[in-house]
């Protein structure tokens, strides 16, 4: 299937093109970006910031300024790495010409009839792709995946989820790779820690509830679970550490918790890792540097699994933002809905 790339050039945009190259569905048929971007060569327009070289199949392909008349009609598909601000006007145009988007903006994430999706925890809310259809008319559809670090930790929270989840305090340390390339300088975050990222701590609160609750075939009620996240910003590159705290309804112990982790559902898609939730027993794991590319940058890490008294744990997850967080995770998506609704 032929796939676009809308907002190509970008950190989240690269790794989509890394991610795509060699894919077994998918192959890039048409790559946007700004119009400052637009007109020149893929190698020329986007300043390459991944370690391995730049995909050969895109180096020379034209990127075209961001619009549906960019993407050829052979292109079913579109990836959505814009920003929020653009993607809220852009997105919903792909969707109305028939395109299903997958998108990683923030926008729209927490709208009714907007499925929000983990493949491995949530599918069935793509059924909420026809209750969109039927409700504004779209011939395509938009998903989202959820924000960087809401993802890190929501797989490990539904695996608790059937052993009574009552309450989650949770505090980040996330890399600076999840600002987008020009986030923040070098003066603002060596030797720094900044404890304010904008919107994110309502994205950890409000996200996970949504991809955990239940959907009635019309929509989604929130999971009852309460969240309560403090987000700071680390002089790391790529991977968002966080450690959780979790109350439940009754004692939990943390072996039961960690085999929870450790049988979490995998799937067998091609970017799907052999194993959601790896669980390390070192108690100084996870670590960024350590173990953001595991299971391909597509697992969540877990370790420093323990009691915390009166029916509480704590522990902390890892996940690599730009793979698990962003790109590999709408990847994922549409893998789910090509198998499922194309
Ligand atoms: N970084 C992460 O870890 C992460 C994780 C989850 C979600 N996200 C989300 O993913 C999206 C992309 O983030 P990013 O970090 O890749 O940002 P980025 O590095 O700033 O890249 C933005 C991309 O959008 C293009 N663009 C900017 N303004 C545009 C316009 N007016 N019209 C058309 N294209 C435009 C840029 O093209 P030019 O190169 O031509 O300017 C570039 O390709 C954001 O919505 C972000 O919130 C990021």
């Amino acid at each position: 299937m032929k796939v676009g790339v809308l907002g190509a050039t970008g950190n989240v945009g690269q790794r989509f093109v890394q991610l795509l190259e060699g894919h077994p569905w998918f192959e890039i048929g048409a790559l946007t970006a700004s119009s400052t971007s637009a007109g020149k060569e893929y190698s020329e327009a986007a300043a390459w910031a991944l370690p391995d070289e730049m995909p050969e199949s895109v180096a020379n392909k034209t990127v075209r300024e961001t619009g549906t008349d960019a993407v050829g009609d052979d292109v079913e598909l579109v990836f959505s790495a814009l920003p929020s601000s653009v993607a809220n006007d852009v997105e919903p145009e792909f969707a109305g010409e028939g395109y299903i988007v997958a998108s990683n903006a923030g926008w729209a994430r927490m709208e009714d009839d907007v499925p929000l999706v983990i493949p491995e925890i949530n599918p069935d809310h793509l059924g909420l792709l026809e209750v969109q259809r039927d409700e504004r008319g779209w011939e395509g559809g938009i998903i989202k995946n959820p924000n960087c670090s809401a993802i890190t930790m929501t797989p490990t929270l539904a695996a608790l989820h059937p052993l009574g989840l009552d309450e989650v305090t949770v505090a980040t340390l996330q890399a600076v790779s999840g600002a987008g390339y020009m986030g923040v300088t070098s003066m603002e975050i060596l030797d720094n820690v900044l404890p304010y990222i904008g919107s994110e701590e309502w994205k950890m609160e409000s996200e996970p509830r949504k991809i955990l609750g239940e959907f009635d075939g019309a929509r989604v009620e929130d999971a009852d679970v309460n969240i309560s996240a403090s987000c700071n910003r680390v002089p790391t590159v790529d991977g968002h550490l966080e450690n959780v705290w979790c109350r439940f309804d009754d004692d939990v112990g943390a072996d039961d918790a960690k085999e929870a982790m450790r049988s979490f559902t995998t799937l067998d898609l091609p970017t799907a890792p052999d194993q959601t939730v790896l669980v390390r027993e070192e108690n100084d794991r996870p670590q960024p540097r350590l173990d953001r590319n595991a299971g391909g940058g597509m697992s969540i890490v877990a370790g420093r699994v323990r009691d915390d008294g009166d029916a509480r744990l704590k522990y902390s997850c890892l996940s690599h933002n730009t793979v698990r967080g962003a790109a590999g995770a709408s990847v994922l998506n549409a893998e789910l809905v090509a198998e499922r609704y194309l």
